[in-house]
């Protein structure tokens, strides 16, 4: 019997265990109910009471022997599992790093330039009625940007619309808040245009309105220089051409000096020295009384301008589809800027 112990002791010490099969095995063969080791407890009641005490030692260090051999097991496969899965001599997976789309960060730095002159930022709905894209902004009746050419409907419906310029905002916020009113308008907006590398149905626009007592057109004149200077360079000169909008009066269109030949002439400014960026004027009187300002004591300028336009020419970005195309090879190219 004392025999069997050695024996069975013998064992526990050459079983090789290698990995998780055969620490299971062991665990088996030795150490569970029906295991070696259980079945010499087992004879232990057959054992003479003489020998009992012996036989209930080395029984007892077996058993430990067996425990201990699967504990240190069970330990070293664990380190060598945690080994074989983290190898810390391999390169690294360097992670992607993500850029701003071009046009958030033409639309950052607008935001940021006015905010500096005290502008605040508001933005409205791209779902808007007749009242806030048209009538309020002094659209005769039968203005062709009315027409179904120009603007998307909704459900037939002529009075819902998709918003054609963010001016639908101006008059949201003259009509919830007494002058001063110094804030920039950013949004989509929607027309139904034929898709071109010139054009788009959905574009984006960044809108600015200044309504005070005494604000005067040197006032919008000194604000555009001073945003063309800052989106463009100090260099940047710029020009304002009479032009007319139903909503100011009166209206300018403004150009730079052309940014890629600084004015010399070439193939983006037409040869001319200069591009047009955005269009402005004094609020007309009739805008400021539909929302309810009295337009004897208060005046005001608005502007807006096209984001996609100005990021091409900041950039030299022949196709405006690009922006809308999602491809990263071409957002990738924004990655450095801020
Ligand atoms: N709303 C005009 C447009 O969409 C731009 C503009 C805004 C012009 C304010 C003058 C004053 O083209």
């Amino acid at each position: 019997m004392l025999q069997n112990v050695t024996d069975i002791q013998q064992e526990v010490i050459d079983y090789n265990i290698t990995d998780i099969v055969t620490l299971e095995e062991f665990r088996l063969l030795f150490l569970s109910k029906k295991g070696k080791v259980s079945l010499l407890f087992d004879q232990f009641k057959t054992v003479p009471a003489e020998q009992k005490k012996e036989f209930g030692q080395k029984l007892n260090d077996l058993k430990n022997l067996a425990i201990a051999k699967l504990t240190n097991a069970q330990a070293d496969l664990l380190v060598s599992k945690t080994k074989i899965d983290i190898d810390f001599s391999l390169p690294g997976d360097s992670s992607q790093i993500g850029s701003r789309h071009p046009l958030s960060l033409v639309r950052n730095k607008i935001n940021e330039i006015f905010n500096r002159i005290g502008f605040t930022i508001s933005d409205g709905p791209e779902i808007e009625d007749d009242w806030h894209v048209f009538s309020a902004l002094n659209f005769p009746a039968d203005h062709p940007a009315r027409d179904m050419q120009d603007t998307f409907f909704i459900e037939k419906n002529p009075d819902i619309l998709l918003r054609t310029h963010t001016s639908s905002v101006q008059i949201r916020m003259m009509e919830s808040q007494k002058p001063p009113i110094r804030a920039l308008f950013p949004g989509r907006v929607f027309r139904n245009e034929a898709i071109s590398a010139r054009a788009h149905c959905i574009f984006h626009q960044v809108e600015g309105l200044y309504v005070d007592k005494n604000v005067s057109f040197a006032d919008l004149k000194q604000t555009l220089l001073y945003f063309a200077k800052e989106m463009f360079g100090k260099d940047t000169q710029i020009r304002l051409r009479p032009s007319f909008f139903p909503f100011t009066e009166p209206s300018a269109e403004m150009d730079i000096s052309c940014s890629i030949c600084g004015g010399k002439g070439c193939n983006i400014c037409k040869h001319s020295g200069w591009v047009e960026i955005l269009g402005c004027g004094m609020v007309d009187p009739n805008v400021l009384e539909a929302c309810g300002i009295d337009s004897k004591e208060f005046t005001g300028f608005a502007f807006g301008m096209g984001i996609e336009r100005i990021t091409m020419l900041k950039y030299q970005i022949n196709d405006i589809r690009l922006f809308f195309e999602n491809d990263v090879r071409f957002i990738k190219q924004f990655t450095s800027e801020a």
